[in-house]
């Protein structure tokens, strides 16, 4: 038998203007409002979808960078994912919703109230996508970020703060009886007092308990640290490694060993796989796309060096691309690792600027380790994912916009579903019991 799959939908640069600039911006997508995120999620619901995670970041970065983070809105201005929640909420009854929160911006006990009314609201279809980037610290009233490390230390004992006040209403607590007279039992309420290294509070939550289970917790963080916090912690990892069979495997042997170690069954985390597909008519088509790509024109060097630009916080549109790049351009805030993946194993003292960028622009094809290709060869990719990798599920990355949605669903939805490896139908219980459907 097929293995079924879960499949989630990234919402990938969040609440704000993506895509700003291209033609189909001009055709009534107005990020703003809440219409064009209702249209999409009520299509994911239909196509048998999990749930959709919205991306986001609470700062506009660096003080001194916020213009090319924001020139051509690759890196924001970005609206609150939260509380957008509620209307796509409004506008589905199965999909489970899932806003990215970072610790940092949320104290426990408000942000304990908000998610367990938003828990209640969507007949438990919530989930929370926790993120440790500390580039806000400043928007908080913090003097320094917190390290690395530290970060994911905070975001557990917030979390497990959170789980405390969601559960200080013990068995008993509510009784919501009017044959007995009685709504509550203020001796079953547990006064949940907290002193932690960063946090300090007193519970009881005024929340009554769920009744479908907690909010579902989604990581995405690949470090050490990030996997420590997801063996721990969550219900759904996402996972950005290479989609082949090894990798994946070794991905989820990472997962589940780490889940072991905090006591928990690895079969209680879901590990979603993120891809961006770019799905054409025929595979005549893809390997035209693919050629096209190894010599990308000005224009289109010049839009990566822009969305570099803003990823790197660094101005690398002000630097000659014909000459090699000086390391020295950026700063200590600079991510590491968006350095290395720009170099991409290059020799930057020999390299021109122009073939780092170029590099980026070029493609691959479905099942060579590229994204390119038709229907039928991605469903083949993540079908043997699941064969040959016991794969839980992927997540599938791009803004919502109907031309997005459609053409990467349209053909790819009818062909799983023959296959047995998406749903086409929800139990009723909220995002958690859906995820334990399968
Ligand atoms: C699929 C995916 C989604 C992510 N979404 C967000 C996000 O919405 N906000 C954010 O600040 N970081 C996001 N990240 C980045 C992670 O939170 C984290 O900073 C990054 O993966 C590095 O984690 P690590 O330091 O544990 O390796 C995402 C990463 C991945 C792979």
């Amino acid at each position: 038998m097929t293995k079924q799959q879960h499949f989630g939908w990234f919402l990938a640069r969040g609440f704000g203007p993506q895509g700003w600039g291209h033609p189909y911006l001009d055709w009534n997508y107005r990020w703003t409002e809440p219409a064009v995120y209702q249209q999409a999620v009520r299509e994911l619901e239909q196509a048998g979808f999990d749930l959709l995670i919205i991306e986001d970041a609470p700062s506009l970065g660096n003080a001194s960078t916020i213009d090319l983070r924001i020139r051509q809105a690759f890196g924001g201005p970005k609206h609150d994912p939260l509380l957008l929640a509620p209307y796509l909420f409004g506008a589905t009854s199965q999909i489970g919703i899932v806003p990215t929160v970072n610790p940092a911006a949320y104290l426990p006990y408000t942000a304990a109230r908000q998610f367990a009314s938003l828990q209640h609201l969507s007949g438990h279809r919530l989930g929370l996508n926790v993120v440790t980037d500390t580039g806000s610290a400043r928007h908080f009233g913090a003097a320094d970020p917190l390290s690395h490390d530290a970060a994911y230390d905070r975001a557990e004992e917030w979390l497990g703060g959170i789980r405390d006040l969601w559960h200080s209403w013990g068995d008993g607590g509510l009784i919501a009886d009017p044959a007995a007279g009685r709504y509550a039992d203020g001796s079953k309420l547990n006064a949940v007092q907290h002193r932690g290294e960063y946090f300090s509070f007193d519970g009881p939550l005024n929340a009554i308990p769920f009744t479908a289970g907690d909010p579902v917790i989604v990581s995405p963080g690949g470090s050490g640290r990030g996997l420590g916090f997801a063996g721990a912690n969550s219900d759904v990892q996402l996972a950005l490694a290479p989609l082949d069979a090894a990798s994946v495997r070794d991905y989820r042997a990472k997962i589940h060993a780490a889940a072991v170690e905090k006591g928990r069954d690895p079969r209680d985390i879901n590990i979603l796989f993120a891809i961006q597909p770019v799905i054409v008519a025929s595979a005549e088509e893809a390997d035209r796309l693919v050629a096209a790509s190894a010599n990308p024109d000005a224009a289109a060097i010049l839009n990566i060096a822009e969305r570099q630009s803003s990823d790197l916080e660094t101005d690398l549109t002000a630097l000659d691309f014909d000459a090699p790049l000086d390391l020295s351009v950026f700063g200590d805030h600079v991510s590491q690792g968006s350095i290395k993946r720009l170099l991409g194993g290059y020799d930057p003292a020999t390299t021109p600027l122009r073939v780092l960028l170029g590099k980026q622009a070029k493609l691959g094809r479905i099942g060579q380790g590229g994204f390119v290709g038709t229907a039928e060869e991605l469903a083949d990719l993540i079908e043997d994912l699941g064969e040959s990798a016991d794969n839980d599920g992927m997540l599938l990355w791009g803004d919502l916009h109907p031309v997005t949605v459609h053409r990467m669903l349209d053909e790819l939805v009818p062909i799983l579903r023959r296959r047995g490896i998406l749903r086409s139908e929800f139990g009723g219980g909220g995002l958690r019991a859906n995820l334990r459907d399968f």
